[in-house]
């Protein structure tokens, strides 16, 4: 199948949007590969930061990205493990400071462009559902179906919260009400890519929804479009 034909799932959103967990539950459902390109400014960010680079030194930052050389592998029994340079990055990729980090390099224009064709190869048959702030408008912009989903600041601060506290992160709701608001609005304000609904994307709110409802809504609508392009696909709802 051409490549421009590989049906694509995307799913945009501020961090805490539950794009995260709702887009690898549908992939998983839909048996479709999945990214998560989040991982990848997380992982270019641990990478910067290892190697002593300041987020602001965007040539060095640059180099760093032509060479990422980033995997992700399944974790069962849900989960997938991101692979930079060979070693699986844990504790590490997910951490707030790792997450600022990702997002002022993900503002520099010409890191974004040495991304993009990275996160084009994940575009494979029988489908990609794949994450991020701008999968919609840039990366994939002839994707199947566009999903934007939102949620108030302050219950995507309480989810981050319980996310971190799981992981065994020391942090406090307060801070991370902060620091997403300053992330939403380093990511929706700036030039390059900026967070923003891509034209046909259809905006769930999801604050008052739990994960199985919202997933249960794109997958309904995601059949809808299949089903009007091509025909029904199968899809595994428990
Ligand atoms: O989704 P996340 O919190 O893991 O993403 C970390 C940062 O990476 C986010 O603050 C902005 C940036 N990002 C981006 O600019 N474009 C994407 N497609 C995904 C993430």
């Amino acid at each position: 199948m051409p490549v421009n034909d590989i049906p694509v799932l995307t799913l945009d959103g501020p961090s805490g949007s539950g794009k995260g967990t709702v887009g690898q539950l549908c992939a998983q459902r839909l048996g479709w590969h999945y990214l998560d390109s989040g991982a990848i400014y997380r992982a270019l960010a641990v990478s910067v930061a290892r190697r002593g680079i300041s987020a602001r030194d965007a040539d060095r930052s640059l180099e760093v990205a032509r060479a990422l050389r980033i995997d992700f592998r399944p974790s069962p029994p849900d989960g997938v493990e991101v692979v930079l340079d060979g070693q699986v990055l844990d504790a590490e990729l997910r951490t707030e400071e790792t997450g600022e980090l990702a997002s002022w390099l993900a503002a520099i224009p010409v890191i974004r462009g040495a991304l993009l064709e990275l996160q084009r190869r994940y575009r494979r048959e029988p489908g990609l559902v794949a994450d991020g702030r701008d999968m919609g408008t840039v990366v994939f912009p002839n994707a199947t179906l566009k999903i934007f989903l939102t949620a108030s600041a302050e219950v995507r601060a309480r989810r981050r919260y319980k996310q971190l506290k799981l992981k065994g992160f020391d942090v406090t709701l307060a801070h991370l009400f902060q620091s997403i608001q300053e992330r939403d609005i380093r990511d929706s304000e700036r030039n390059a890519s900026p967070l923003l609904p891509a034209a046909g994307a259809v905006a769930l709110d999801t604050s008052d929804l739990s994960i199985e409802e919202v997933t249960t809504r794109v997958l309904d609508l995601l059949q809808t479009k299949l089903g009007a392009e091509r025909g029904p696909t199968s899809v595994t709802t428990e």
